[in-house]
């Protein structure tokens, strides 16, 4: 039992709505998840049909979702915004009504939060967010079970997001922070940093800013990427240009403790935010961060309709 809250029984999305002790069952769960894959003692989905809404680009999310609901007894249907009329501006309301009298529960990803705020609240029915322009709280669920894995605990260490300081991956890291207590540095440049207004109400004393990515990486145990241009920032070539310092390298790497790892989320894009060199040397935990998607989900999607 993850949490007796009607609210985390009906949605999953952000990691600024849910808890440490939220946060904590889920890891647990994803856990067992992860442990008993191909023998469940119970299919919490059987007879239920989900759908994936997604008007970006996937990989890891989108397979990891289709494999997780079926794994979970469910059948799963795949909708990309060009098969439906919500490509044609049918607005979400609408969509979210119709899909809420028909399907068990929803998967989407978006651009606007408030698209999938309004999903939830139309459809009545159990929605995740499977990224957001302002959080990806699916992916630092896999990331926190990543550093368990690798590292024990995340408790003492220190953890650190360097790139985009304003960004989905960014944001939701901050908030998984927050509420777990661990020491983060997000460093980026000043204009990448995250706004005032976020920072207020975070209210976090233990999540710092720097520009300065030699002094956010020393002595760090957890150093985690991502893209420097986010999907839907394609082409903004001006803003790229200002992360060459902010490149995950061995040499910015000799600064942190000596058992560090290096997480990515994926996708990477080699000899920008992080080097082919590093990407390969952290293959291990990189790729087992992207498998740890499907286990963390699953136990999102078995939370929600426990
Ligand atoms: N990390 C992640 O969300 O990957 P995809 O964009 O491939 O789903
Ligand atoms: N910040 C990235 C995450 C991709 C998984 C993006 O939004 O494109």
């Amino acid at each position: 039992m993850v949490s007796a809250s009607p609210f985390f029984q009906m949605q999953f999305l952000s990691i600024e709505e849910s808890n440490a002790t939220h946060l904590e069952s889920l890891i647990h769960l994803a856990a067992e998840m992860k442990s008993t894959r191909g023998a469940h003692s119970n299919l919490p989905l059987a007879g239920q049909t989900w759908a994936i809404i997604f008007t970006k680009a996937s990989t890891r999310t989108r397979v990891s979702f289709e494999v997780g609901i079926r794994e979970l007894g469910g059948n799963v249907m795949f909708l990309s915004k060009n098969d439906i009329q919500l490509g044609r501006g049918e607005p979400i309301k609408d969509t979210a009504r119709v899909l809420g009298r028909m399907v068990h529960g929803a998967v989407i990803r978006t651009f606007a939060q408030q698209d999938v705020v309004d999903f939830a609240s139309y459809s009545g029915i159990p929605t995740i967010n499977a990224l957001t322009d302002e959080e990806h709280p699916c992916q630092i669920l896999a990331d926190l079970l990543t550093i368990r894995e690798k590292l024990d605990t995340w408790a003492g260490k220190k953890i650190v997001f360097i790139g985009d300081g304003d960004n989905n991956m960014s944001r939701s890291w901050m908030w998984a922070a927050k509420y777990l207590g661990f020491e983060l540095v997000v460093a980026a440049p000043a204009s990448c940093l995250p706004q005032k207004d976020f920072m207020d109400r975070l209210d976090a004393s233990n999540v710092t800013l720097t520009i300065d990515p030699v002094e956010a990486v020393k002595n760090a145990d957890v150093i985690n990427t991502d893209v420097w241009l986010s999907m839907g920032q394609e082409g903004q070539g001006e803003k790229e240009a200002l992360f060459g310092d902010y490149q995950v390298n061995e040499k910015l790497l000799s600064h942190c403790a000596d058992k560090h790892i290096v997480l990515h989320c994926l996708p990477a894009y080699r000899e920008k935010e992080i080097t082919e060199s590093v990407l390969e040397a952290h293959a291990d935990t990189i790729f087992q961060q992207a498998e740890n998607r499907l286990h963390a989900q699953k136990a999102v999607l078995a939370a929600l309709v426990e």
